[in-house]
Parts: C-alpha cells; sequence; structure tokens
C-alpha cells in the first residue's frame, strides 16, 4: 500500500473512531442523553471501547485467514483509541458515579466482581498504550514487546466477561462480543498451531 493510501485509511479510523464521542458531545450540546445521562454515557462509552478492542484484534485474524497485511498498519491506532474510549468510561465512573469518593470506589471494586474484572482491563491496558511507540518497541527489544502486548488478549477477555457479568447474562449482545472474541482468538490458535506442526515435521525430518 502506498503511503498516500495509508494516510488515507488512518484519516478515515480516525474519522470513524470519533463519530461516537462526537455523538455524546453533540447529546450533552442538545440535553439529548437520555433521563440517565451518566448511565447512557457511561454505557456508549464501554460499547465502543469494547467494539474497537474487538476491531484491534481482528487485524491479525485477517492477515491470517485471507493474506492482506495492510490491515495492520492500523493496529496501534485503533488500540490506542480503545484504549482512549475505556479511559473516558473509567473516567464518567469516577468522577460523575463516585465523585472521586476513593473509598466508595474500594468498596464498588472489591464487592462488585464485574466492576473488578473492568478495572483489572483497565489496568493491563495501561501498559500497552504506554509502550505503544517506536521508541519504546526498539527500548524493550521486538520479542519482549511481543509478549507484553498479548495482555491484549487477556484485556480482550475481562472486557467481555465484565459486560456478560454486568448484563446478569441475560443480554444477547455481550454474548455475540463472547463468540466474536472466541472466533478470533481460535483463528490465531490454529495458526500458532500450524506453524508448530509445520516446524515440528521438519525438525522431524532432519533428525
Ligand atoms: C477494558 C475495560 C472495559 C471495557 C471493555 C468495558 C466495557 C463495558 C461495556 C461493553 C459495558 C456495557 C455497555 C452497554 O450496556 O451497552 C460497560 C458498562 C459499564 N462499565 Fe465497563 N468496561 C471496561 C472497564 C470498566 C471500568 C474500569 C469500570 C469502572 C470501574 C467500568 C464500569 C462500568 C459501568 C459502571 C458500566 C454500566 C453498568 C450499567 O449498565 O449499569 N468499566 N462496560
Amino acid at each position: 500500500m502506498t503511503a498516500r493510501g495509508r494516510a488515507a485509511l488512518k484519516t478515515a479510523v480516525w474519522l470513524v473512531a470519533l463519530v461516537p464521542l462526537a455523538h455524546l458531545v453533540w447529546g450533552w450540546w442538545t440535553d439529548d442523553l437520555t433521563v440517565n445521562p451518566i448511565e447512557y454515557v457511561t454505557r456508549q462509552l464501554g460499547e465502543t471501547a469494547i467494539r474497537l478492542l474487538l476491531a484491534t484484534l481482528a487485524l491479525t485474524p485477517i492477515r491470517l485467514l485471507f493474506g492482506v497485511s495492510w490491515p495492520i498498519t492500523l493496529r496501534r491506532l485503533l488500540g490506542l483509541f480503545a484504549f482512549f474510549y475505556v479511559t473516558l468510561h473509567f473516567a464518567v465512573w469516577i468522577v460523575l458515579d463516585h465523585f472521586f469518593d476513593w473509598r466508595t470506589m474500594g468498596d464498588d471494586i472489591a464487592k462488585r466482581p464485574w466492576i473488578t474484572v473492568g478495572v483489572t482491563a483497565f489496568l493491563l491496558l495501561v501498559p500497552l498504550a504506554a509502550t505503544s511507540t517506536t521508541g519504546m518497541i526498539k527500548r524493550l527489544g521486538g520479542a519482549t514487546w511481543r509478549r507484553l502486548h498479548q495482555l491484549i488478549y487477556v484485556a480482550g477477555v475481562l472486557g467481555v466477561l465484565h459486560y456478560i457479568w454486568l448484563a446478569k447474562k441475560v443480554l444477547v449482545q455481550p454474548w455475540v462480543y463472547a463468540v466474536l472474541l472466541a472466533t478470533l482468538l481460535g483463528i490465531r490458535a490454529w495458526a500458532t498451531a500450524r506453524k508448530l506442526s509445520a516446524r515440528w515435521i521438519v525438525l522431524g525430518s532432519r533428525g
């Protein structure tokens, strides 16, 4: 893909990823955030975060299945947008839900497992966002950086679990995300298994 094509693609991602935020800002401006604005905003931000997280996780399976590698150039941007929305989601909970009352937040985290799981997912994403620059990849070394960034799978699983749990297992939507995530992880596992078995065959034929 040409440099111009890549730039156009990234601009498109910026525009699409900012739509949910623009929608919320517009809703606030026109006083149209439903009768329970805090809950509405929290849910919209959470929903956007999980979608972007899954989109980030979909890029490698797309390469594995269809042999196209250009979507990989969007991985960092999509991952950072996912982190941006999770941070806003968390910030709304801290500022608007709890008004910085650290004691009630601590109680909430300790007593409601779906909150514990959400906070853990957020904390796992922090080092990934912090090491997303090219400079950090060089400083950590490719192998260590890749190993660290595998935490995104755990964060994805915990993010979906958070949704399933808070929805008390009755909503369909979180299960749709769970199936999507399982499919994406399954494709990666299948590719890894194939690579390993090919290596064993080569080693076996040598020995
Ligand atoms: C990777 C991290 C996270 C992801 C992917 C995520 C995702 C989601 C999703 C998809 C929803 C449901 C949206 C809907 O109903 O349409 C949600 C709801 C919610 N999340 Fe998170 N979340 C994360 C972290 C957190 C954290 C750190 C907190 C706060 C400690 C939190 C607090 C909440 C709350 C209060 C709700 C609304 C529950 C309700 O409907 O009453 N989440 N989140």
